[in-house]
């Protein structure tokens, strides 16, 4: 045995063994929205495909990012038949923490009962989850971590206003929170098969929260401090393209055609993206899930949240291809080709 196999042991696989969700009681439907600004359920149905999202309470029902994080961890512990004791790691992709410090991901493991084990918060935006979820994998792989989690948790409400300066944004995002729960196995043929991430920071300008006046691109409204700033129109046209260039890429390095894949994956951003990429590659319905109609765009919990509802349904099996991608702020996109 020469020095560099010693330095290099086999890779592990990774499996995904549960999953779990949780959603803020508060319900917002395009109905409120028309008494809130000018706007009609008509008009949002047919441009975004949202019939309503789900609207976290702070103040009157203690939920957050962590509680709904917690939760979900939870319900993805419980039904992996695992508890937060057998975690090593613990990633929560968030764009909303409760505070800047601590991380988020510090009191979701402390209060699963996780032991003093590593956990912090990732960035991303709308690609948190599926860049966390590609982090995640090339630690596990190794060895690094055996038994992980990764929580997609976001409320981004808290930073939309309900009124017409704000109505394109005001109607897309709703809160909640999803989470996986993963362990290595000597079966390296499953986990993590491909994955693309990429960021052009010279268009941060078509979807950012600005902190100081400073911040502001063009025009300064002092009162939108802390409010989403988005060119809707530029994120549109940049997301139906790099959604289809990353199936593209994805499916290039995997070397294989979209019709192996059983379910893409994909962050709810709007129905509309959703069926291009569809029509694109002749993906059929069943095989990429669109439940924006009830959560809205739930920024890094959209995308683990469609894998909970999969689930569920009973969609997903042992040995399936899954392709995970997103986009958002930054500009960032992202994707990450698992075999279950
Ligand atoms: O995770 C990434 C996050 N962001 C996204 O993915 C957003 C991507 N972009 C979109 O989803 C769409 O651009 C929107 C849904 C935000 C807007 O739809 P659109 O078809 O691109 O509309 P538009 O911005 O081209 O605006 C068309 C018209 C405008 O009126 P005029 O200028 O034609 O008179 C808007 O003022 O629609 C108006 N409008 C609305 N009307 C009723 C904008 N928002 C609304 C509204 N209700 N809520």
């Amino acid at each position: 045995m020469n020095a560099a196999q010693t330095l290099q042991p086999p890779p592990l696989g990774v499996r995904i063994l549960g999953c779990g969700s949780a959603l803020p009681v508060g319900r917002l439907t395009n109905v409120d929205l028309e008494k809130l600004m000018d706007t009609s359920d008509e008009w949002i149905v047919q441009r975004t495909g949202i019939h309503e999202r789900r609207v976290f309470d702070r103040e009157g029902r203690g939920e957050s990012t962590r509680t709904l994080g917690v939760t979900a961890l939870k319900r993805a512990l419980a039904s992996a038949g695992m508890t937060g004791a057998d975690l090593d790691l613990v990633l929560v992709a968030t764009m909303t923490p409760d505070m800047m410090c601590p991380p988020v991901a510090c009191r979701v493991a402390a209060e699963v009962g996780a032991g003093h084990i590593a956990a912090w918060d990732v960035g991303g935006a709308c690609c948190g989850f599926v860049f966390a979820l590609n982090s995640l994998a090339a630690q596990m792989r190794t060895g690094l971590y055996k038994t992980a989690a990764v929580v997609g948790s976001d409320t981004l409400t808290q930073h939309t206003r309900y009124d017409n300066s704000c109505r394109d944004t005001a109607i897309l995002f709703g809160d909640g929170a999803g989470a996986l729960v993963f362990q290595t196995t000597d079966d390296a043929s499953r986990g993590l098969v491909a994955q693309a991430m990429h960021s052009d920071g010279s268009c941060w300008q078509d979807l950012y929260v600005p902190q100081h006046v400073q911040d502001f691109y063009g025009e300064v409204d002092e009162s939108l401090l802390s409010t989403v700033r988005m060119n809707g129109r530029a994120v549109f046209k940049f997301a139906v393209k790099t959604f289809q260039d990353l199936i593209c890429e994805t499916l290039d390095m995997a070397g294989i055609q979209a019709s192996d894949v059983a379910q893409f994956i994909c962050h709810q951003s709007n129905a509309r993206i959703l069926s291009a990429a569809r029509d694109r590659f002749g993906i059929p319905e069943d095989r990429m899930l669109v439940n924006i109609g009830k959560y809205g765009n739930t920024v890094a919990a959209s995308v683990p949240l469609c894998y909970d509802e999969l689930m569920q349904a009973g969609r997903l099996h042992e040995g399936d291809l899954v392709m995970f991608v997103a986009f958002g702020g930054g500009l960032t996109w992202g994707s990450s080709l698992w075999r279950l």
